[in-house]
């Protein structure tokens, strides 16, 4: 099976992320966030998020959440998400394991709606956890974005009601993009307070990190990170992919290109009978709903995650990644076609009006 669309960390590396680890590769230099290496990624990361931001780099996008959250929270304070948030649907109760509770929020097509959040909170109630942050994801577990002024109410609230923000940015890369803003717009200037920064997501080849950005969010950090298992020996190595992937804003065209292949392939299937796209393209993942014959048709030809399965219909994600030949997605759309009976379809550039990202954002 050639055509692999199950996820984005499925692409390999980006080759300017790898030439950056052969780069780092020589002699010696301190371990643990000393090297040289960390700190040039933290003074790139203030020159993006502001100044007071610092860096903590990690393994992974799990160790990222569960050590920003367990850090942003005392024994009997919980955390409320959205109610697929991955934090709560996809980490293997890693949270819960570090002793988290998760309070879960509606949140229609993967977004938290501002305005609601006082209802999920018991202020002063000794027998309910006392919600003490919110988590965010941008772009969100289905592939939509939220938007600024959405974002900067919801922190404004969060605020207003004594919780601090946290937002997963496993794709806060492919936000961005598609919204034309910086990193910044969508963190620092709305009140995030911490940010999990995807890099493997986006041509990254190991390692994600930890932007904080209101240092008092996250008491004594520098020991958790230790202690729950996230403190590489060896930070040179991911700090040199984080420097790699800012690099004349690799990040960015990363992250452009992955969303425009999922605009073309949105575009594509939205062009044929019997296929709903029921939740907006707006990042990378692409959600279609087939009959269950034609999904089960083109899972012998594509590998994709099979999102629900009910009745006679699928819910099938797709997700674009750097790497992602605009001819693959062109075969993808064909092949549902073809499972369809459709015969020719449109070629998907004469159905895709406009790709996703507007304008070029620096961060
Ligand atoms: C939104 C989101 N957050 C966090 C993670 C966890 O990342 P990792 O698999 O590196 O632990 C993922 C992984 O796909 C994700 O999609």
């Amino acid at each position: 099976m050639t055509l692999d669309f199950t996820s984005d960390h499925a692409a390999p590396a980006h080759p300017a992320v790898l030439a950056a680890v052969a780069e780092a590769n020589r002699g010696r230099t301190p371990s643990y966030g000393a090297d040289p290496w960390t700190r040039e990624a933290e003074r790139r990361l203030r020159q993006v998020f502001g100044p007071t931001a610092s860096y903590v780099p990690v393994f992974n996008g799990t160790g990222a959440n569960v050590l920003a959250l367990s850090a942003m929270t005392r024994r009997w304070e919980s955390v409320l998400c959205a109610e697929d948030a991955h934090v709560h649907t996809d980490e293997t109760a890693a949270p819960e394991r570090a002793g988290l509770k998760l309070v879960l929020a509606p949140s229609p097509a993967g977004r938290i709606r501002p305005g609601g959040l006082a209802p999920h909170l018991a202020p002063g109630n000794r027998h309910r956890a006392q919600v003490s942050v919110l988590s965010l994801t941008q772009s969100t577990e289905l592939g939509t974005c939220y938007d600024v002024a959405d974002l900067r109410a919801l922190c404004a609230e969060a605020h207003d009601l004594g919780l601090a923000v946290h937002l997963d940015g496993a794709r806060l890369a492919n936000a961005a993009a598609t919204l034309g803003v910086s990193w910044a717009e969508l963190t620092t200037a709305v009140g995030v307070d911490v940010v999990s920064l995807g890099s493997s997501k986006n041509g990254g080849l190991l390692g994600d990190g930890l932007v904080v950005l209101d240092p008092g969010t996250v008491p004594g950090i520098e020991f958790l990170q230790k202690a729950v298992g996230q403190l590489p020996a060896k930070t040179r190595f991911v700090s040199a992919q984080l420097l790699a992937l800012l690099e004349d804003d690799l990040w960015h065209r990363n992250a452009e290109h992955a969303n425009r292949q999922a605009s073309r392939l949105a575009a594509g299937l939205g062009a044929l009978p019997d296929v709903g796209l029921p939740v907006p393209t707006e990042a990378n993942a692409v959600f279609v709903d087939l009959a269950a014959p034609v999904a089960d048709r083109l899972t012998q030809d594509v590998a994709l995650t099979t999102w629900r399965a009910s009745g006679e219909r699928r819910l099938l994600r797709l997700m674009t990644a750097w790497d992602t030949d605009p001819a693959d997605v062109d075969r993808v759309v064909a092949l549902v076609a073809a499972a369809l009976g459709a015969g020719r379809p449109k070629r998907a550039d004469q159905v895709c009006s406009s790709p996703t990202a507007p304008a070029v954002p620096r961060p």
